[in-house]
C-alpha cells in the first residue's frame, strides 16, 4: 500500500514540474520583445521595484475649445440626483472620456511621456466623487507599452490611491499603486493631477 502511494506521489510531482515548466516557457515567450524576462516582487512597501512621477492634464471640452480639448462629457448628469444634496450639483452620473496628455514635469508644455486614455464618472450624490479607469499608453524612446489603472477617485481626500492592475510591453504584467493629487485647476475646463506610480511587481530583462 505504502509503495503504491509513494509512486503516485512521485508521478504527481513530476507532472507538476512539467506543468510549471510549460507555464514558465509560456510566460517568457509572451514577454515584450521576445527577450527573457524575470519577475521581481518587492519585499516591502517602501521598496517598489519601479517608481515614476508624472502629470496628467485634463482639458475638458467647454463648447468653444475643440482644438485644445482632450476630454469630453459623454453623458448628462442625472439632474435630480446631482442637485439633490447641493444646489450647485455634484455631477452625479456624468461620464467623461479622455485621451489626455501626460508629462514628465508639471507644465502642460513639458516633455510628453504618455497618453492617458480612458474615462471617469461622478458617482456620489452628496459631494464630488469619481471612479476612473484608464491606460497610460507609452510610445517613446524610454518606454513602449501600457500601464492599466483603475479605482475610486475619492476627490475630497488630499491624496488618493488607485490600483495599477496590469501592464504590457515594457510594463509586462506589472502591478502596483498610483497616488493621485490635484495640483492645479482652471474652473471646470482644466485640471492637473500628480501621479506617483509605484510598482511592486515588475518583469525585468533576465
Ligand atoms: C469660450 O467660452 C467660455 C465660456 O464657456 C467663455 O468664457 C470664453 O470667453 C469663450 N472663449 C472664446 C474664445 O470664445
Ligand atoms: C455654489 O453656487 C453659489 C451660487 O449659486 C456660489 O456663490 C458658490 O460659490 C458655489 N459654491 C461652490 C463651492 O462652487
Ligand atoms: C509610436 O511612435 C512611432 C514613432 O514615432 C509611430 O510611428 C507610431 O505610429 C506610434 N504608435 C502609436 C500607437 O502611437
Ligand atoms: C489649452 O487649455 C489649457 C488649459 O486650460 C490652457 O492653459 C492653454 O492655454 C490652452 N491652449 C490653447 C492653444 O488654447
Amino acid at each position: 500500500m505504502q509503495g503504491l502511494s509513494m509512486m503516485k506521489q512521485q508521478q504527481l510531482s513530476s507532472l507538476l514540474v512539467a506543468v510549471a515548466a510549460v507555464l514558465l516557457l509560456g510566460l517568457a515567450g509572451a514577454a515584450h520583445g521576445g527577450g527573457r524576462k524575470k519577475l521581481i516582487v518587492s519585499r516591502s512597501e517602501d521598496e517598489p521595484c519601479k517608481k515614476m512621477t508624472v502629470y496628467y492634464h485634463d482639458i475638458l471640452y467647454s463648447g468653444n475649445n475643440t482644438a485644445n480639448a482632450t476630454s469630453a462629457a459623454v453623458t448628462k448628469p442625472a439632474a435630480a440626483l446631482s442637485l439633490s444634496h447641493w444646489k450647485n450639483g455634484t455631477f452625479f452620473g456624468l461620464l467623461v472620456v479622455f485621451d489626455d496628455l501626460v508629462t514628465e514635469e508639471q507644465a502642460l508644455s513639458s516633455e510628453p511621456v504618455a497618453r492617458a486614455q480612458g474615462f471617469y464618472f461622478y458617482d456620489k450624490k452628496e459631494q464630488y466623487n469619481a471612479w476612473m479607469a484608464f491606460s497610460l499608453v507609452f510610445n517613446s524612446t524610454a518606454y513602449t507599452g501600457t500601464l492599466n489603472l483603475m479605482g475610486a477617485d475619492l476627490m475630497y481626500e488630499k491624496t488618493r490611491d488607485i490600483s495599477v492592475v496590469g501592464g504590457t510591453g515594457d510594463f509586462f504584467m506589472s502591478r502596483g499603486v498610483a497616488t493621485l493629487s490635484l495640483v492645479a485647476y482652471e474652473g471646470t475646463v482644466y485640471f492637473r493631477l500628480k501621479m506617483d506610480i509605484k510598482l511592486y511587481e515588475c518583469y525585468v530583462a533576465a
